[in-house]
């Protein structure tokens, strides 16, 4: 049994393999919360949360006369709105009357087979057999709104997703200004926060930092997840590394606004707060309606933060993620952006092709600029029409051409944006997000769409089901490259303004719902700028996202690292472009630039036919490579193997099959140095008395002395050592330099 009720004390405890998560409802009816943490059999741990009495922390009217409890104190699940909790709140709701209030009690609970789904919202499901779920039904009395705690437990996974809905059960309309997913108390303890920021081409930096009494906050007031700050945090405690300590996870599965704020209280108790971002939210709820937060994915483990982020990447890949792509094989591919950016015709197009067809590239992905009038930034969007002045005759014959190498076609969309410029936006300027009587903040001289409408989601449908129907299109690049301003829509009355952010990805959700589902085998990469929208929700739709629009192979390392923390590679596109880098001026070695690839979807992002005839050759061991890893790399365990990138000097990281029978090492330098220290490795998650040898070690660098790869060398022919001692002793390289060398080791249990 996963989820337990005992009526005597009614505790509910929720069992994951090797974790146990338990509150119960108070003697006034709330629901409080015990704990979540390593797994814990057969106890009520309801004396970790003692009666106490603090100052000017309030008591509910009925404990007056006993002064020894205060919802202030208490650890809860969901918080009520103004009725003396003053730490981060769940909730914020008024009445007609304008008195915001609001105090829950539990009224019945179900447990149910199976995880329960939210309408409207992307959400981890069920393989069959793999979750139950948990519903408890909470009232308030005075108002009648009801509040409804979704729990999913996956026993296999480590993971507890929740959830809540809120229902007016009253008969007087209320508005909500806040309506958090979720609240996860932590009584004791004192924790170290990791968040992931940055910016355009720099996205998701890990930062660690402990937390002070400072309330922190993670968010996004953009419409988008975004690039600066990613919706998922981890707590973890001060000592925690990679190989243990105590760790939760806390990830939203949003691709809006969004917000997380952690608290630590007076008493210590630590608490975070995690939804959609209230600034400029409201949503009315007239009598019998109901509002559905996001979930979130909550994951523990007391063994590091490398256990952590594999619950994470497991659950995504086999849960969150949907359709035929989600574990199949991707196409290797070629994108033309970098190559040519709006500047080509059918022609060039299939020059690109036919020098990646030959190298083993498997598809032609052809990006902006091939539709309406397109030959810049300034116009277009909107008109998902092919340019015929670049692609004479249509789609057609440039795909016929391209499937005629032996590769598939894809296209680059950007369908939730509209160009001044554009038919679109001259035949419905009231589609567009803006303000009555201002002229619109403007990002890459386009606006965004009012996806909240339903007559502007079904053009989009009817648009690109056109498009897919029409054309042998096998993947799509759905790109999203400004953030949401003038947040307003035309088709929604005063008092429902505050709706429109969240309804603008209620409709985006549903009309990837639509395609997605209606074109099965066509493979979708979301985008937005990059990653500007690397999240949870988008992943149930897009099993891989454009990671960065930083190619450069260094910076990536960074930008890969902080994802690894909650996404699986299967999940980051990831590139080989040209140098000088586009986007640092920096140049790297083609071979580093394959091994960082690597960690990702692979493929490239040039015009191969610049190579000199060394680097095609490289090129083609690279494809090879990466068909001869993929499983390795896609479906093992992945670990990191050296921390922040830019602190240290070299950056590693390992994937070991699931058997333990293989592991790729993959390592880059990052800063040469003269008289450089050896590269030290201790390798991860091997058997300990397995014996492994190196199968093959690929060098991108100048080694010191030239001939230390070979039978003395890193490899070291003939020799085998066991997996404790290359866990615990670990292992070395040679010195080697050069301008950012990077080296591969393909391990292999004998
Ligand atoms: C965004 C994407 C790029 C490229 C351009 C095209 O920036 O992230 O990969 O598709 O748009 O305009």
């Amino acid at each position: 049994m996963r989820i337990q009720f005992d009526s005597t004390t009614n505790a509910f405890t929720l069992t994951t393999r090797n974790t146990t998560y338990q509150m119960r409802v108070d003697r006034l009816g709330h629901l409080q919360h015990l704990y979540y943490g390593r797994r814990v059999e057969g106890d009520l741990l309801d004396d970790q949360i003692l009666p106490a009495n603090y100052g000017f922390s309030p008591v509910p009217y009925h404990c007056r006369a006993e002064q020894d409890f205060s919802l202030d104190i208490m650890p809860q699940e969901y918080t009520g709105c103004n009725t003396g909790d003053f730490r981060v709140s769940c909730l914020g709701v008024s009445g007609a009357d304008g008195a915001a209030g609001a105090d829950f009690c539990y009224v019945r609970h179900e447990i149910l087979p199976g995880k329960y789904q939210v309408d409207g919202l992307p959400c981890v499901y069920d393989n069959g057999g793999e979750a139950e779920t948990l519903v408890i039904h909470l009232a308030d009395p005075v108002t009648g709104l009801q509040l409804e705690l979704s729990y999913g437990v996956f026993d296999g996974q480590d993971v507890i997703t929740r959830q809540a809905r809120l229902v007016n059960g009253g008969g007087q309309t209320m508005t909500l200004s806040k309506a958090a997913s979720a609240c996860l108390d932590l009584p004791y303890g004192q924790w170290d926060l990791i968040h992931f920021h940055g910016r355009h081409c720099m996205e998701r930096q890990m930062e660690r930092l402990p937390l002070s009494r400072a309330v922190h906050t993670v968010s996004s007031r953009r419409g988008a997840s975004s690039h600066h700050h990613n919706p998922f945090v981890i707590l973890c405690d001060h000592a925690a590394t990679e190989d243990a300590g105590d760790c939760y996870g806390i990830m939203l599965v949003y691709s809006g606004s969004h917000r997380t704020d952690i608290e630590v209280d007076q008493t210590g108790c630590t608490r975070a707060v995690t939804g959609i971002h209230d600034e400029l939210f409201s949503w009315t709820l007239t009598p019998g309606e109901a509002f559905d937060t996001p979930e979130v994915i909550l994951s523990f483990t007391h063994e590091g933060l490398a256990r952590l982020s594999q619950n994470y990447h497991r659950i995504i890949r086999h849960n969150v993620c949907r359709g035929a792509w989600k574990l199949a094989r991707r196409p290797i591919l070629i994108n033309n952006w970098e190559a040519t950016y709006f500047h080509f015709d059918a022609d060039q197009i299939v020059e690109i092709a036919a020098k990646a067809a030959e190298l083993g590239v498997e598809m032609l992905v052809l990006d902006d600029g091939w539709f309406g009038k397109r030959d810049d930034d300034h116009s277009g969007l909107g008109d998902w029409f092919v340019n015929e002045e670049k692609l004479a005759g249509g789609l057609d014959p440039l795909i016929a051409r391209i499937n005629a190498l032996g590769m598939q076609f894809g296209l680059w969309v950007e369908p939730e944006m509209v160009s001044e410029d554009s038919d679109l936006y001259r035949a419905h300027p009231d589609w567009a997000l803006t303000l009555p009587g201002r002229e619109p903040a403007m990002g890459r001289h386009q606006l965004v769409l009012d996806l909240s409408r339903p007559e502007v989601t079904d053009y989009l449908y009817q648009r690109l089901s056109a498009l897919l129907r029409r054309h042998k299109i096998d993947y799509i690049k759905w790109d999203m490259n400004r953030n949401m301003t003038d947040v307003y829509s035309r088709a929604l009355p005063p008092q429902r303004q505050g709706e429109v952010a969240h309804r603008y990805l209620l409709g985006l959700y549903r009309l990837l719902d639509r395609l997605t589902g209606e074109f099965p085998q066509v493979l979708f990469e979301g985008c937005a700028g990059g990653g500007g929208r690397f999240d949870a929700g988008m992943l149930a739709y897009f099993p891989q996202i454009w990671c960065s629009d930083d190619t450069d192979a260094v910076e990536r390392l960074a930008i890969q690292h902080g994802t690894s923390f909650g996404y699986p590679v299967s999940t980051v596109g990831a590139h080989v472009s040209a140098c000088p880098n586009h986007q640092t001026g920096r140049t790297t070695p083609l071979g580093t630039r394959a091994v960082v690839a690597m960690a990702g979807t692979f493929g490239y992002e040039l015009d191969l036919n610049k190579l000199s005839a060394e680097e095609i050759y490289e090129v083609c061991y690279q494809v090879e490579d990466f068909r001869r890893y993929y499983h390795l790399i896609q479906d093992g365990l992945y670990y990191r193997l050296t921390d922040v990138p830019q602190e240290g000097w070299f950056t590693a990281w390992q994937t070991v099959s699931p058997d333990q029978s293989e592991a790729l090492v993959s390592v880059v330098l990052t800063h040469p140095r003269a008289n450089t220290p050896l590269v030290h490795l201790r390798l991860k998650g091997l058997s300990p008395q397995g014996r492994y040898r190196v199968e093959r070690l690929s060098f991108f660098g100048t080694l010191n002395p030239p001939d230390t790869a070979g039978e003395t060398g890193a490899a070291r022919a003939g020799r085998t050592w066991s997996g404790a001692a290359l866990m615990y002793a670990g292992y070395t390289l040679p010195q080697f330099f050069g301008d950012f060398p990077s080296v591969q080791i393909h391990f292999v249990r004998v």
